[in-house]
């Protein structure tokens, strides 16, 4: 009896055997920046990779290659994920932050969105106890692996994005530095409601054209080779104060971003990233530098103003207060101009 059974089993088992072998075949063909796109649905699978593919660009598996203990919290259906550049020895800044425009004011969570602070490693012994110790009391720094220099920062930003759109899934992307303001009671509303582009987005301040000079000095700490990026000058791209990106053009970049080799200026590897995959800048004057003569009623305008120490950020955060209740009676532009 049980002879019989099992060969009468056994043809099943060849034909699920030879599915599966097809299946695997099917997926080691598959190029590896098809891979993030089919994958996005399954995290957990992402980090696998597929060893042996030569690539000029980014190497997002050693990138990702951290301590799950170590992730910061992350919160589902945001409408904005804000990336903020920050270095270990940035804690009094992210102190600030935290306590001005980070601070979540209870009335606004209709349109939720979340701060992290971006940091690498100490180049000899890896995530500090600070560093630690700041990531178990507030849950929103982000730790990648590689060091922390200036080089590096388009590897944070890559870093960054990357995990972001793997862990979180925000509608937006806002990338900024430690030293900017950004109004939190502003950006959610205006990409949920009057920004009226969801996909495609890549908006921020631009550089004029005389102004995206490559460097070809070697001692420059911009400097970048010919083989690196060939062009004399690198195309229109948004100042890395700021800039928002919507959730496909992150998918986009990041995916070129395998294959593009990276430049030192985060920003302008952004743009090149944007070029390659077909999406075009736009120009906002919504991302500014700190001017005495912002008023509060700019407050229902400005996204980020950069270039701000901490006593300023205090006053940039009195006027955001200000401007929930004043100003109401001035016309809300609705266009990202
Ligand atoms: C950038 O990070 C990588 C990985 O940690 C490291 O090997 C490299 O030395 C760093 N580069 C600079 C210029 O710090």
């Amino acid at each position: 009896m049980k002879l019989i059974s099992l060969a009468v089993r056994r043809p099943g088992i060849v034909w699920v055997s030879a599915l599966m072998s097809c299946l695997l075949i099917l997926r080691l063909l598959t190029p590896r920046s098809s891979l993030l796109l089919t994958l996005l649905d399954f995290p957990d699978q992402l980090n696998e990779g597929i060893s042996g593919v030569r690539s000029t660009g980014i190497d997002f598996e050693s990138l990702l290659r951290m301590d799950r203990d170590t992730f910061p919290f992350c919160r589902r259906g945001l409408v904005v994920m804000i990336l903020v550049t920050s270095a270990p020895w940035h804690a009094a800044r992210r102190a600030a932050i935290r306590q001005t425009w980070a601070n979540k004011h209870p009335d606004r969570s209709d349109h939720p969105w979340q701060v992290l602070f971006l940091i690498g490693q100490r180049q000899e012994d890896g995530v500090s106890e600070d560093i630690q110790r700041e990531q178990r009391a507030f849950g929103d720094v982000l730790v990648g692996n590689y060091a922390d220099s200036y080089r590096n920062l388009t590897l944070k930003v890559m870093h960054g994005l990357r995990w972001a759109a793997e862990h979180c899934q925000p509608r937006f992307v806002l990338k900024t530095d430690d030293d900017c303001f950004v109004n939190t009671d502003y950006l959610p509303r205006f990409l949920a409601e009057f920004g009226g582009v969801e996909t495609g987005l890549y908006a921020g301040s631009l550089f004029a054209a005389g102004k995206r000079q490559v460097i070809r000095d070697p001692v420059s700490k911009w400097y970048v080779s010919r083989e690196d990026f060939r062009e004399d000058e690198y195309p229109p791209y948004a100042s890395g104060v700021g800039y928002v990106l919507s959730a496909d053009v992150v998918l986009r970049i990041l995916k070129a971003a395998e294959t593009v080799p990276p430049v030192p200026m985060e920003d302008a590897y952004v743009g090149i990233l944007a070029k390659e995959a077909g999406v075009p800048v736009m120009l906002s004057g919504r991302f500014t530098k700190n001017n005495v003569n912002w008023r509060v009623c700019n407050y229902r305008y400005l996204l980020v103003i950069h270039h701000l120490g901490v006593p300023e950020l205090k006053v940039a955060q009195e006027n955001m207060i200000k401007a929930r209740t004043a100003c109401s009676r001035t016309k809300e532009i609705r266009s990202w101009k």
